[in-house]
């Protein structure tokens, strides 16, 4: 049966709730992981990038934000809030912006725009489209992620197998989306290390 983005979705929310150092424990034994856990190295965090000219302060509390753009490429992002040993981070802020598809931000309203706080697990995950390409720019989504009481990072997230990503002067591999294609979209998953 074809994967779904629910499917995929559900599978990832239904992992069994153990901490990161057990997962690690268990892909050491199994030698394979579950999901990336890029905060395994240690020092890894997650790169900080500029928010650019398009961020909007006090964007709604909302995950879903397919209806913003009932025309696009639906695609669920998805991923944990980690601390540099592996630790979730439950209560972070995850925040997300993005152009539409037409490649426009919203610099009016609070389209394709959108917090949420990850869960007890430390999961955040978002509904949403593919943003269109816009002149100058590889494609790829704005974050900023906050544990509880700590600094904000600002971020992007890139797609893989784009053909822009190489001439982009802000593109880095380590912000790469692990994508998967659905019957019904696309699901990425990433891990912010904070
Ligand atoms: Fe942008």
């Amino acid at each position: 049966m074809p994967s779904t983005r629910r499917s995929l979705l559900t599978a990832f929310l239904t992992l069994p709730l153990i901490d990161a150092v057990r997962i690690n424990a268990l892909a050491q034994a199994d030698g394979e992981l579950p999901l990336t856990l890029s905060c395994e190295d240690g020092d890894d965090l997650t790169p900080k990038q500029e928010a650019g000219p398009f961020f909007r302060p006090n964007s709604p509390l909302n995950r879903d934000l397919y209806p913003d753009a009932a025309g696009g490429e639906r695609i669920t992002v998805a991923g944990f809030v980690f601390d540099d040993r592996c630790r979730p981070l439950a209560g972070s802020l995850v925040e997300i912006w993005h152009a539409d598809d037409n490649g426009d931000y919203d610099s009016v309203g609070f389209r394709l725009r959108g917090h949420q706080y990850s869960d007890a697990q430390g999961r955040w995950w978002f509904n949403t489209i593919v943003p269109a390409l816009y002149p100058g720019r590889t494609r790829h989504f704005h974050f900023k992620v906050q544990r509880p009481g700590g600094r904000v990072l600002t971020t992007q997230l890139y797609f893989p197998g784009e053909s822009r990503n190489d001439r982009d002067r802000l593109f880095q591999e380590a912000l790469l989306l692990n994508m998967k294609q659905t019957s019904d979209g696309r699901f990425g998953l990433f891990d912010f290390v904070i």
